[in-house]
């Protein structure tokens, strides 16, 4: 497995949390209750393992491009590195946001905007990373330095713990139902108001 390799299975772990987290949002918009404190843990996992693992390993990968002087196309990766920053961003503001919703001085309206935008935007970013990015970082990086990359991933996974393993206690806590709405557990009611 190579440092793409490694990006991509993160990917496919941050997109369930993306699932999940849009699921919230049409429970809470469609009459549910979704507790705020599942949107805060949401906001945790954004700024901890999207914005300070998964973009810290993709900032490795950029540094390596550019300290080799390796050509990009059309701004490619000072576009994904601006949607990092807005990313990082639009956590931040999402966390104020849900303890604005707890302290009951914001509507859950805003909470769900937000994380919808979140959503959007990082489903977006995703696109252009494994359809354009990756493929080029593959022809223009030697092998030699993907190793140095994905030595230096693993740095990042120590410092922060293993993302897969956070995206999974988190599409635990919400426990939400795919869309369209549909039963799961047999039928039993869902535990809609978080833990
Ligand atoms: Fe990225
Ligand atoms: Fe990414």
């Amino acid at each position: 497995m190579d440092a793409i390799d490694i990006l991509m299975k993160e990917h496919r772990s941050i997109a369930r949390v993306m699932d999940v987290l849009e699921r919230a949002v049409a429970h809470g918009r469609a009459g549910g209750v979704v507790s705020p404190v599942l949107f805060e843990r949401a906001a945790y996992f954004l700024l901890t393992f999207v914005d300070g693992s998964h973009d810290a390993k993709e900032d490795e990968v950029f540094q390596a491009i550019t300290s080799r002087g390796l050509p990009l196309g059309a701004g490619v990766l000072a576009a994904l590195s601006g949607q990092h920053a807005l990313g990082r961003e639009m956590a931040g503001e999402l966390r104020e946001v849900v303890r604005a919703v707890v302290r009951g001085e914001q509507e859950p309206e805003e909470m769900y905007a937000l994380a919808e935008r979140y959503v959007r935007l990082h489903r977006g970013h995703t696109e252009v990373e494994e359809g354009r990015f990756f493929p080029m970082v593959r022809r223009l990086l030697p092998v030699d330095e993907m190793e140095r990359v994905r030595a230096r991933f693993a740095r990042i996974e120590a410092a922060h713990g293993s993302l897969a393993d956070a995206a999974d206690a988190l599409e635990l806590a919400f426990c939400l139902p795919a869309l369209p709405v549909r039963r799961v557990w047999g039928g039993r009611p869902q535990p809609w108001g978080g833990r």
